[in-house]
C-alpha cells in the first residue's frame, strides 16, 4: 500500500472525513512547537554577550549556574508532567491543554520582564511546568481523537512539530545574539507568547476527547464529540460502533475498580508491563543522547576542532526536521516494531563509528568530516523512528481507566532522563572532568543497542489497532509480537493485505 493511499484515501468512507482528521492531528501536534522551541532556546539566550553582561556580575555564566538555568525547566517538566492527569482526567484533556498554555504564557511573561537571573529561573520553571503538562496530554489527545488508520501518524507529527520549535529556536537566536539590547534575548523568548496564542485558540475550538466522556459516562457528549472528529452526523454507523467499542472497554477496564497513581504499577490487566514498557522506552530515547547534541553540539563541535559549529549545529537541526517525515509517512506502513529496530541499528553503528573515529583521530580534518557525517546519520536514524515512535507507543498502550495516569508518569520519566543527562552531560565532557571528548558516544552507542534488545523482547506491533484492539492485544496475546498474528474479537478486522498465503493459512 503506498503511502499517499494509506494517508488519503484510506478507508475514507467508513473512518469518516480524512482532512478533518489529518486538520485535527496535525492542530493539537502545535504542542510540540512550544516544547521544542523553550528547550532550545535557552541554551543560545546564555550565550548572548548582552545576557552575559547584565544577568551576572563577572560578564560570564559559571558553569554552577549554566547547569541550573538550562536544567531547571526539566524539573519543572517534570512536575508537570506529574501534575498532568488532575487536569486530563477531571477536567478534561482539552480543558488541560488550555490551562497548560496559561500556565507557559506566565512563565514566558515573567522571563520577558526578567533582568536577573532570579526571574529568568523561576519564569523557566513555571513555563517548564506548562510545557510538562501539554507533554503528557498533547499525544493523549491525538491518540484518543485520532481514527485509527491515522493515529501513529498524527503522533508523529507532535514529534516533528518539537523537531520544528528546535530549529526555529536556533534560527531566531542566530538571528538576535548580535543585537546589544534587551531584545537580544526579549525577542526569543517573547516569540513563544504567539506560539501559546495559537494553540490556546485550537483548543478552545476543538472538542474534548470522547474517550474523556466517556469515563464521565456522558454519552451524548461523547456521541457529539465524536461526531465532530470524524465529520459524520451523530447517528452514522461509524459513530455508533466506535462509542459501542469505546464503552464496552471502559466498562470491562471499571470492573477492576477505581483508580490512583499506583494503579499504573499494578500487575492487574498486564498494566506493570505496559508501564515498564513505556517507562523504558522514554528514558531509553533520552539514552540514545539525541539531546547531547541539541543542548552541547555546538561546544562538542568546537571541541573537535570544527571551524563552524553553529553551522553544522543547524545542520544538525535540519536533518532532524526533514527525517522526521519519512518517519510519519512510514509508521503506518512499516509499523512501530520495524523502525524501531532499524533505527535503533542506525543509531547504534553511527555513533560507534563517531566514538571510534573521534577517539583514533582526533583534530583531523578527515577525521571531522567524518564525525560530521555520522553524526547526521545518527540524528537522522533517531529522527526517522525514535524520536517519533517513543510518544506513538506511550499514547496507545494503555487501558483507558489508566491511560491519562500512565502516559503523564512516561512522560515524567523522559524528562527525568531529559534532566539528569543535561546535568551530567558536562561533567562526562568537560576537560577538568571525565574528559570523555568523542568517548561519550561510546555510551550512547551502548545505550542504543539496548535500544534493540529492548523492541526485540517487548514490543508489539500494534499499526493498525484500535486503542480498544491493542487492549485485547496485551490481555489475551500476551506472547503476540505482530499483529498479523492477533485477531481481534471486536471492531473492524486487521489489515492483513501484507500477509503472505502461508501466513494466511
Ligand atoms: C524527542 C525527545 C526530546 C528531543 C527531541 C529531539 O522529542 O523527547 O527530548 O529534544 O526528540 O528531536
Amino acid at each position: 500500500m503506498g503511502i499517499l493511499q494509506t494517508l488519503f484515501h484510506a478507508e475514507e468512507d467508513i473512518q469518516g472525513s480524512k482532512f478533518r482528521a489529518i486538520f485535527i492531528g496535525l492542530f493539537v501536534a502545535f504542542g510540540g512547537i512550544l516544547f521544542g522551541y523553550d528547550t532550545g532556546t535557552i541554551s543560545g539566550v546564555l550565550a548572548m554577550d548582552y545576557v552575559k553582561e547584565h544577568f551576572t556580575s563577572r560578564g560570564h555564566f559559571t558553569a554552577n549556574e549554566t547547569s541550573l538555568i538550562t536544567a531547571i525547566l526539566s524539573a519543572g517538566t517534570f512536575c508537570g508532567a506529574m501534575l498532568a492527569p488532575l487536569a486530563s482526567d477531571t477536567i478534561g484533556r482539552r480543558l488541560g491543554l488550555i490551562i497548560s498554555t496559561l500556565i507557559f504564557a506566565v512563565g514566558v511573561v515573567l522571563q520577558i520582564a526578567a533582568t536577573g537571573q532570579n526571574l529568568l529561573i523561576v519564569g523557566r520553571v513555571i513555563a517548564g511546568a506548562g510545557v510538562g503538562v501539554l507533554s503528557a496530554i498533547v499525544p493523549l489527545y491525538q491518540s484518543e481523537a485520532s481514527p485509527k488508520w491515522i493515529r501513529g501518524a498524527v503522533v508523529s507529527c507532535y514529534q516533528w512539530a518539537i523537531t520544528i520549535g528546535l530549529l526555529l529556536a536556533a534560527c531566531v537566536n542566530q538571528g538576535t545574539h548580535a543585537r546589544n539590547d534587551s531584545g537580544s534575548y526579549r525577542i526569543p523568548i517573547a516569540l513563544q507568547l504567539l506560539w501559546a496564542i495559537i494553540m490556546f485558540i485550537g483548543m478552545v475550538i476543538l472538542p474534548e476527547s470522547p474517550r474523556f466522556y466517556i469515563m464521565k459516562e456522558k454519552v451524548p457528549e461523547a456521541r457529539k464529540a465524536l461526531s465532530k472528529l470524524r465529520g459524520l452526523p451523530e447517528e452514522h454507523e461509524v459513530i455508533q460502533n466506535e462509542l459501542e467499542e469505546i464503552s464496552a472497554n471502559y466498562n470491562y477496564e471499571r470492573s477492576f475498580g477505581s483508580t490512583s497513581i499506583w494503579d499504573c504499577f499494578k500487575p492487574a490487566n498486564h498494566q506493570l508491563k505496559r508501564i515498564f514498557i513505556g517507562i523504558a522506552i522514554q528514558a531509553l530515547q533520552q539514552l540514545t543522547g539525541i539531546n547531547f547534541i541539541f543542548y552541547y553540539g555546538t561546544q562538542f563541535f568546537q571541541n573537535s576542532g570544527i571551524k563552524d559549529p553553529f553551522i553544522i549545529q543547524l545542520i544538525m537541526n535540519v536533518v532532524n526536521v526533514v527525517m522526521t517525515v519519512p518517519g510519519i509517512a512510514l509508521v503506518e506502513i512499516a509499523g512501530r516494531r520495524n523502525l524501531l529496530l532499524w533505527g535503533a541499528i542506525g543509531m547504534c553503528v553511527s555513533e560507534l563509528i563517531v566514538a571510534a573515529v573521534g577517539t583514533a583521530l582526533p583534530d583531523s580534518f578527515s577525521a571531522n568530516k567524518t564525525l560530521i557525517a555520522f553524526s547526521c546519520t545518527f540524528i537522522a536514524s533517531f529522527a526517522a523512528t525514535w524520536g517519533p515512535l517513543a510518544w506513538v507507543v506511550v499514547g496507545e498502550i494503555f487501558p483507558l481507566r489508566v491511560r491519562a495516569k500512565s502516559v503523564a508518569v512516561c512522560a515524567a520519566s523522559n524528562w527525568l532522563f531529559n534532566f539528569a543527562i543535561a546535568y551530567a552531560t558536562p561533567y562526562l565532557v568537560d576537560s577538568e572532568h571525565a574528559n570523555l571528548q568523542s568517548k561519550v558516544f561510546f555510551i550512547w552507542g551502548g545505550c542504543t543497542f539496548l535500544c534493540f534488545l529492548f523492541v526485540y523482547f517487548f514490543i508489539y506491533e500494534t499499526k493498525g489497532l484500535t486503542l480498544e484492539q491493542i487492549d485485547e492485544l496485551f490481555e489475551v496475546c500476551p506472547s503476540a509480537r505482530y499483529s498479523k498474528n492477533f485477531v481481534p474479537s471486536s471492531g473492524p478486522a486487521v489489515d492483513v493485505s501484507n500477509i503472505s498465503d502461508s501466513d494466511k493459512a
